[in-house]
Protein backbone atom coordinates (compact mmCIF):
# COMPACT_ATOMS: atom_id res chain seq x y z
CA UNK A 1 0.00 0.00 0.00
CA UNK A 2 1.65 3.07 -0.44
CA UNK A 3 1.78 6.64 1.14
CA UNK A 4 -1.59 7.93 -0.14
CA UNK A 5 -3.98 4.56 -0.08
CA UNK A 6 -1.97 4.28 4.05
CA UNK A 7 -3.49 8.26 4.33
CA UNK A 8 -7.03 7.54 2.95
CA UNK A 9 -7.42 3.66 4.73
CA UNK A 10 -6.59 5.54 7.98
CA UNK A 11 -9.62 8.05 7.43
CA UNK A 12 -11.75 5.87 6.34
CA UNK A 13 -11.10 2.50 8.98
CA UNK A 14 -11.55 3.03 12.78
CA UNK A 15 -8.48 2.70 14.59
CA UNK A 16 -8.27 -0.06 17.07
CA UNK A 17 -9.14 2.46 20.27
CA UNK A 18 -12.06 4.07 18.07
CA UNK A 19 -13.13 0.96 17.34
CA UNK A 20 -13.42 -0.45 20.78
CA UNK A 21 -14.98 2.71 21.94
CA UNK A 22 -18.02 2.36 19.31
CA UNK A 23 -18.21 -1.26 20.16
CA UNK A 24 -18.71 -0.57 24.56
CA UNK A 25 -21.29 2.08 23.14
CA UNK A 26 -23.25 -0.32 20.46
CA UNK A 27 -23.24 -2.72 23.62
CA UNK A 28 -24.34 -0.51 26.24
CA UNK A 29 -27.71 0.63 23.98
CA UNK A 30 -27.97 -2.49 21.77
CA UNK A 31 -26.13 -5.96 23.64
CA UNK A 32 -24.87 -6.40 20.21
CA UNK A 33 -21.11 -7.61 20.76
CA UNK A 34 -19.22 -6.67 17.72
CA UNK A 35 -16.33 -9.03 17.02
CA UNK A 36 -12.65 -7.44 16.60
CA UNK A 37 -13.04 -8.42 12.73
CA UNK A 38 -16.03 -6.50 11.84
CA UNK A 39 -13.93 -3.16 11.99
CA UNK A 40 -14.08 -2.83 8.24
CA UNK A 41 -18.10 -3.51 8.30
CA UNK A 42 -18.58 -0.90 11.31
CA UNK A 43 -16.74 1.58 9.91
CA UNK A 44 -18.46 1.47 6.72
CA UNK A 45 -21.52 1.83 8.48
CA UNK A 46 -20.41 4.79 10.42
CA UNK A 47 -19.04 6.20 7.51
CA UNK A 48 -22.64 6.65 6.43
CA UNK A 49 -23.74 9.12 9.18
CA UNK A 50 -20.22 10.70 9.02
CA UNK A 51 -21.38 11.64 4.86
CA UNK A 52 -24.89 12.54 6.52
CA UNK A 53 -23.59 14.75 8.71
CA UNK A 54 -20.85 16.11 6.27
CA UNK A 55 -18.12 15.25 8.98
CA UNK A 56 -14.44 14.03 7.96
CA UNK A 57 -13.65 11.91 11.80
CA UNK A 58 -14.89 9.13 13.73
CA UNK A 59 -13.71 10.80 16.82
CA UNK A 60 -16.03 13.52 15.55
CA UNK A 61 -19.12 11.87 14.75
CA UNK A 62 -18.74 9.90 18.25
CA UNK A 63 -18.13 13.27 20.38
CA UNK A 64 -21.49 14.05 18.59
CA UNK A 65 -23.38 11.07 19.24
CA UNK A 66 -22.58 10.84 22.30
CA UNK A 67 -22.94 14.36 23.18
CA UNK A 68 -27.01 14.23 22.78
CA UNK A 69 -26.95 17.41 20.81
CA UNK A 70 -28.48 16.29 17.49
CA UNK A 71 -31.76 14.82 18.60
CA UNK A 72 -32.97 11.05 16.98
CA UNK A 73 -29.25 10.66 15.85
CA UNK A 74 -28.70 7.82 18.49
CA UNK A 75 -31.64 5.97 16.92
CA UNK A 76 -30.21 7.18 13.17
CA UNK A 77 -26.78 5.46 14.30
CA UNK A 78 -29.02 2.29 15.78
CA UNK A 79 -30.50 1.76 12.64
CA UNK A 80 -27.13 1.58 10.78
CA UNK A 81 -25.43 -0.43 12.69
CA UNK A 82 -27.88 -3.31 13.16
CA UNK A 83 -28.70 -6.52 10.65
CA UNK A 84 -32.03 -6.67 9.38
CA UNK A 85 -31.92 -9.90 7.01
CA UNK A 86 -35.69 -11.41 7.13
CA UNK A 87 -37.43 -13.13 4.71
CA UNK A 88 -41.01 -14.38 4.41
CA UNK A 89 -41.58 -17.82 6.16
CA UNK A 90 -38.10 -17.83 6.75
CA UNK A 91 -37.20 -21.61 8.25
CA UNK A 92 -40.57 -22.65 7.10
CA UNK A 93 -40.71 -26.12 9.97
CA UNK A 94 -41.19 -22.87 12.63
CA UNK A 95 -44.69 -21.88 10.24
CA UNK A 96 -45.38 -25.77 9.61
CA UNK A 97 -45.51 -26.09 13.59
CA UNK A 98 -47.06 -22.80 14.71
CA UNK A 99 -50.21 -23.03 11.75
CA UNK A 100 -50.74 -26.69 12.61
CA UNK A 101 -49.63 -28.46 16.14
CA UNK A 102 -49.47 -24.84 18.17
CA UNK A 103 -53.18 -23.22 16.76
CA UNK A 104 -54.63 -26.83 17.09
CA UNK A 105 -53.47 -27.21 20.65
CA UNK A 106 -54.66 -23.28 21.16
CA UNK A 107 -58.03 -23.78 20.12
CA UNK A 108 -58.41 -26.65 21.94
CA UNK A 109 -57.75 -25.01 25.06
CA UNK A 110 -60.16 -22.08 24.28
CA UNK A 111 -62.61 -24.83 23.66
CA UNK A 112 -61.97 -26.23 26.77
CA UNK A 113 -62.66 -23.14 29.16
CA UNK A 114 -58.94 -23.67 29.78
CA UNK A 115 -57.99 -19.76 27.78
CA UNK A 116 -59.73 -16.72 26.96
CA UNK A 117 -60.54 -16.27 23.57
CA UNK A 118 -57.41 -13.81 22.26
CA UNK A 119 -54.28 -15.00 20.86
CA UNK A 120 -51.72 -12.90 21.58
CA UNK A 121 -48.45 -13.35 19.65
CA UNK A 122 -45.03 -11.10 19.81
CA UNK A 123 -42.47 -11.55 17.06
CA UNK A 124 -39.60 -9.92 18.96
CA UNK A 125 -36.94 -8.36 16.94
CA UNK A 126 -39.12 -8.50 14.02
CA UNK A 127 -37.43 -6.26 11.73
CA UNK A 128 -39.09 -5.35 8.57
CA UNK A 129 -42.30 -7.47 9.65
CA UNK A 130 -41.99 -10.30 7.23
CA UNK A 131 -42.26 -12.95 10.28
CA UNK A 132 -44.83 -11.37 12.30
CA UNK A 133 -47.11 -11.44 8.84
CA UNK A 134 -46.37 -14.80 7.98
CA UNK A 135 -47.68 -15.62 11.48
CA UNK A 136 -50.51 -13.31 10.99
CA UNK A 137 -50.98 -15.52 7.57
CA UNK A 138 -50.43 -18.45 9.15
CA UNK A 139 -53.61 -17.78 11.91
CA UNK A 140 -55.46 -16.67 9.04
CA UNK A 141 -55.55 -19.43 6.61
CA UNK A 142 -56.36 -21.23 10.19
CA UNK A 143 -59.25 -18.64 11.21
CA UNK A 144 -61.85 -21.84 11.37
CA UNK A 145 -60.34 -22.61 14.93
CA UNK A 146 -59.89 -19.26 15.40
CA UNK A 147 -63.68 -18.41 15.43
CA UNK A 148 -64.79 -15.83 17.81
CA UNK A 149 -61.14 -15.12 19.34
CA UNK A 150 -59.54 -12.16 19.28
CA UNK A 151 -55.96 -11.90 17.72
CA UNK A 152 -53.21 -9.30 18.78
CA UNK A 153 -49.83 -9.54 16.83
CA UNK A 154 -47.32 -7.38 17.97
CA UNK A 155 -43.83 -6.69 16.51
CA UNK A 156 -41.33 -4.80 17.94
CA UNK A 157 -37.39 -4.17 17.20
CA UNK A 158 -34.97 -1.64 18.19
CA UNK A 159 -34.70 0.36 14.73
CA UNK A 160 -36.83 2.42 14.01
CA UNK A 161 -36.11 2.57 10.24
CA UNK A 162 -37.42 -0.95 9.70
CA UNK A 163 -40.27 -0.67 11.63
CA UNK A 164 -41.76 2.12 9.43
CA UNK A 165 -41.25 -0.10 6.44
CA UNK A 166 -42.95 -3.22 8.61
CA UNK A 167 -45.94 -0.62 8.64
CA UNK A 168 -45.99 0.36 5.30
CA UNK A 169 -46.08 -3.89 4.58
CA UNK A 170 -44.79 -3.85 1.05
CA UNK A 171 -42.32 -5.96 -0.54
CA UNK A 172 -40.18 -7.34 -3.19
CA UNK A 173 -40.03 -10.65 -4.59
CA UNK A 174 -36.67 -11.51 -2.71
CA UNK A 175 -38.72 -11.00 0.62
CA UNK A 176 -41.16 -13.19 -1.01
CA UNK A 177 -39.33 -16.32 -2.30
CA UNK A 178 -40.56 -18.58 0.20
CA UNK A 179 -43.98 -17.96 -0.19
CA UNK A 180 -46.07 -20.04 -2.79
CA UNK A 181 -48.33 -18.78 -5.30
CA UNK A 182 -51.79 -19.38 -3.50
CA UNK A 183 -50.45 -18.09 -0.58
CA UNK A 184 -49.14 -14.93 -2.73
CA UNK A 185 -52.67 -14.48 -4.48
CA UNK A 186 -54.33 -15.18 -0.86
CA UNK A 187 -52.72 -12.57 1.07
CA UNK A 188 -51.05 -9.98 -0.73
CA UNK A 189 -52.21 -7.42 -3.48
CA UNK A 190 -49.62 -7.04 -6.27
CA UNK A 191 -48.37 -3.46 -7.55
CA UNK A 192 -49.62 -2.88 -11.35
CA UNK A 193 -45.53 -2.43 -11.42
CA UNK A 194 -45.58 -6.07 -11.14
CA UNK A 195 -41.85 -5.99 -8.69
CA UNK A 196 -43.76 -4.98 -5.15
CA UNK A 197 -46.72 -6.95 -3.14
CA UNK A 198 -48.55 -5.25 -0.32
CA UNK A 199 -49.92 -7.21 2.72
CA UNK A 200 -53.82 -7.52 2.46
CA UNK A 201 -55.84 -5.13 4.89
CA UNK A 202 -57.50 -8.32 6.19
CA UNK A 203 -53.98 -10.20 7.47
CA UNK A 204 -52.54 -6.49 8.48
CA UNK A 205 -55.83 -5.85 10.84
CA UNK A 206 -54.47 -6.58 14.45
CA UNK A 207 -50.76 -6.52 13.96
CA UNK A 208 -48.99 -4.12 15.60
CA UNK A 209 -45.84 -2.47 15.22
CA UNK A 210 -43.45 -0.66 17.77
CA UNK A 211 -39.59 -0.17 19.14
CA UNK A 212 -38.55 -2.27 22.06
CA UNK A 213 -34.72 -3.03 23.00
CA UNK A 214 -34.73 -6.59 24.59
CA UNK A 215 -32.58 -5.70 27.23
CA UNK A 216 -35.35 -4.28 28.67
CA UNK A 217 -38.45 -5.65 30.69
CA UNK A 218 -41.57 -5.98 27.99
CA UNK A 219 -44.61 -3.70 28.38
CA UNK A 220 -47.60 -5.65 27.48
CA UNK A 221 -48.64 -9.47 26.73
CA UNK A 222 -48.65 -12.10 28.23
CA UNK A 223 -48.06 -13.81 25.00
CA UNK A 224 -48.79 -16.99 24.01
CA UNK A 225 -46.17 -17.46 21.51
CA UNK A 226 -43.06 -15.71 21.38
CA UNK A 227 -40.42 -15.94 17.97
CA UNK A 228 -36.85 -14.58 18.92
CA UNK A 229 -35.04 -15.75 15.67
CA UNK A 230 -31.70 -14.71 14.24
CA UNK A 231 -30.51 -11.86 16.99
CA UNK A 232 -29.18 -13.54 20.04
CA UNK A 233 -26.53 -14.75 17.67
CA UNK A 234 -25.11 -11.30 17.72
CA UNK A 235 -25.65 -10.83 21.76
CA UNK A 236 -23.08 -12.64 24.29
CA UNK A 237 -23.66 -14.70 27.18
CA UNK A 238 -24.54 -11.55 29.60
CA UNK A 239 -27.06 -9.52 26.69
CA UNK A 240 -28.49 -13.51 25.87
CA UNK A 241 -29.52 -14.18 29.94
CA UNK A 242 -30.93 -9.82 30.19
CA UNK A 243 -33.32 -10.91 26.65
CA UNK A 244 -34.09 -14.31 27.94
CA UNK A 245 -34.93 -13.29 31.32
CA UNK A 246 -37.43 -10.42 29.89
CA UNK A 247 -38.75 -13.10 27.29
CA UNK A 248 -39.80 -15.43 29.73
CA UNK A 249 -41.28 -12.92 31.80
CA UNK A 250 -43.65 -12.18 28.97
CA UNK A 251 -44.80 -15.48 28.00
CA UNK A 252 -48.20 -16.78 29.30
CA UNK A 253 -48.19 -20.00 31.36
CA UNK A 254 -48.16 -22.38 28.77
CA UNK A 255 -46.79 -20.14 26.39
CA UNK A 256 -43.74 -21.02 23.73
CA UNK A 257 -40.78 -19.63 22.67
CA UNK A 258 -39.63 -19.99 18.97
CA UNK A 259 -35.90 -19.78 18.78
CA UNK A 260 -33.54 -19.29 15.28
CA UNK A 261 -31.35 -21.87 14.35
CA UNK A 262 -28.20 -20.90 15.39
CA UNK A 263 -29.48 -18.34 18.42
CA UNK A 264 -27.79 -20.78 21.36
CA UNK A 265 -29.95 -20.39 24.37
CA UNK A 266 -30.11 -23.61 25.75
CA UNK A 267 -28.22 -23.41 28.84
CA UNK A 268 -30.10 -20.18 29.94
CA UNK A 269 -33.89 -20.90 29.47
CA UNK A 270 -34.25 -22.12 33.43
CA UNK A 271 -37.91 -23.35 33.96
CA UNK A 272 -38.59 -23.51 30.49
CA UNK A 273 -39.21 -26.98 28.77
CA UNK A 274 -37.69 -27.93 25.93
CA UNK A 275 -40.67 -29.21 23.52
CA UNK A 276 -38.02 -29.34 20.12
CA UNK A 277 -34.55 -28.32 18.28
CA UNK A 278 -36.50 -24.59 18.56
CA UNK A 279 -39.16 -25.01 20.61
CA UNK A 280 -39.25 -24.33 24.18
CA UNK A 281 -42.43 -24.23 26.73
CA UNK A 282 -43.48 -21.94 30.14
CA UNK A 283 -44.96 -24.69 32.47
C1 LIG B 1 -31.48 -10.53 11.44
S1 LIG B 1 -32.88 -9.63 11.99
C2 LIG B 1 -33.98 -10.97 12.41
C3 LIG B 1 -35.38 -10.75 11.87
C4 LIG B 1 -36.34 -11.92 12.09
N1 LIG B 1 -36.52 -12.20 13.50
C5 LIG B 1 -35.88 -13.16 11.35
O1 LIG B 1 -35.45 -14.12 12.01
O2 LIG B 1 -35.93 -13.20 10.13
C6 LIG B 1 -32.32 -9.08 13.60
C7 LIG B 1 -33.08 -7.87 14.13
O3 LIG B 1 -32.78 -7.71 15.53
C8 LIG B 1 -32.84 -6.33 15.83
N2 LIG B 1 -32.16 -6.08 17.11
C9 LIG B 1 -30.83 -6.07 17.36
N3 LIG B 1 -30.62 -5.80 18.65
C10 LIG B 1 -31.82 -5.65 19.24
C11 LIG B 1 -32.24 -5.35 20.57
N4 LIG B 1 -31.36 -5.17 21.56
N5 LIG B 1 -33.56 -5.26 20.81
C12 LIG B 1 -34.46 -5.45 19.81
N6 LIG B 1 -34.13 -5.72 18.54
C13 LIG B 1 -32.81 -5.82 18.25
C14 LIG B 1 -32.21 -5.67 14.63
O4 LIG B 1 -32.58 -4.32 14.49
C15 LIG B 1 -32.71 -6.57 13.47
O5 LIG B 1 -33.83 -6.00 12.83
Amino acid sequence: MDGRNLAVQEIITLTPEQFTRFQRLIYRETGIRMQEGKVTLLSNRIRQRLRHHGISSFDEYYRLLTSGTVPGEMASFIDCITTNETHFFRTPTHFEWFGGLFLTEFATRIREGGHEPVLRVWSAACSTGEELYSLAICAAENAHRLVGCRRVFLGTDISEAVLARAREARYTSRALELVEQRRLDRAFVADPDGQHWTVKPAIRQGCEFRRHNLLEPMRGGPFDCIFIRNVMIYFDRGSKEAAVRHLVDALAPGGYLVVGPADGIHDLVGQLQKRDTFLYQKP
